[in-house]
């Protein structure tokens, strides 16, 4: 058994490919050496193997729902890491997991599920998190209701077409939405493909909000 990505995976994302090294670049100073990481809608697992494989001594848990969860599965039996977890069945619209983690990464998932779904999302990767956790969140976001490039515009349009639903969310609403759950935001960083890096920290309960930075 080989623990690489090959060509032939179900579901194969060409994107995935192309933005991982960027993303585990970030991660690599994100994350400690040692971290369990969630990852929430590991499509075909691509970025899960990638992960896996570049970040030190990492523990992560791959966890999708249909129509992706099948070929997951199947993807990543073929792959033999020590660190990658069996994937987990997850809808953020019901979040029935148990567990802690040291972070929570979802990448290209808050723009594909409903907007309904946010606090849902947020609030169970909250839970999920010890005090210091990392919720973070990859993918393209609108600032004050603007896109901030043309192209993606032309996406979210796509992307309505398909799922009326679906659409580039307001990073002004994921940031409140998040803040309910003591979820503050510590980076946003600037990603290749019009993309960002949105990276919250849970508070601890007793955080003095006039501490914070933000
Ligand atoms: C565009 S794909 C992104 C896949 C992968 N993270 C990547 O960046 O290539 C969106 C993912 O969100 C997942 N997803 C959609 N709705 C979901 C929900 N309610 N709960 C959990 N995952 C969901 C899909 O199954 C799919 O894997």
């Amino acid at each position: 058994m080989g623990n690489e990505v090959s060509a032939n995976f179900e579901l194969f994302n060409n994107a995935a490919s192309n933005n991982q090294k960027f993303i585990a670049d970030e991660l690599k100073w994100l994350l400690v050496p040692g971290s369990r990481v969630l990852e929430i809608g590991s499509g075909s697992g691509q970025h899960a193997v990638y992960f896996v494989n570049h970040l030190k001594e990492v523990n992560w848990q791959p966890a999708d729902k249909e129509p992706y969860f099948g070929a997951l599965e199947r993807n990543l039996k073929r792959i033999s890491l020590s660190g990658l977890e069996k994937p987990i069945y997850l809808d953020v619209a019901k979040f029935a997991i148990a567990g802690k983690f040291d972070a929570v990464f979802c990448a290209n998932v808050m723009h594909i599920i409903s907007a309904d779904l946010i606090p849902s999302i947020t609030a169970g990767a909250a839970n999920l998190l010890d005090d210091g956790g990392l919720f973070i969140l990859y993918g393209p976001y609108k600032y004050r209701g603007a896109f901030t490039t043309e192209s993606n515009a032309k996406f979210d349009e796509w992307l309505k077409a398909r799922d009326v639903r679906s659409g580039i969310r307001d990073i002004e609403v994921v940031q409140a939405e998040a803040e309910t759950q003591r979820l503050e935001l510590i980076e946003d960083i600037p990603m290749p493909a019009n993309n960002r890096l949105l990276v919250f920290r849970k508070l601890s309960e007793n955080h003095d909000v006039s501490n914070s930075g933000f």
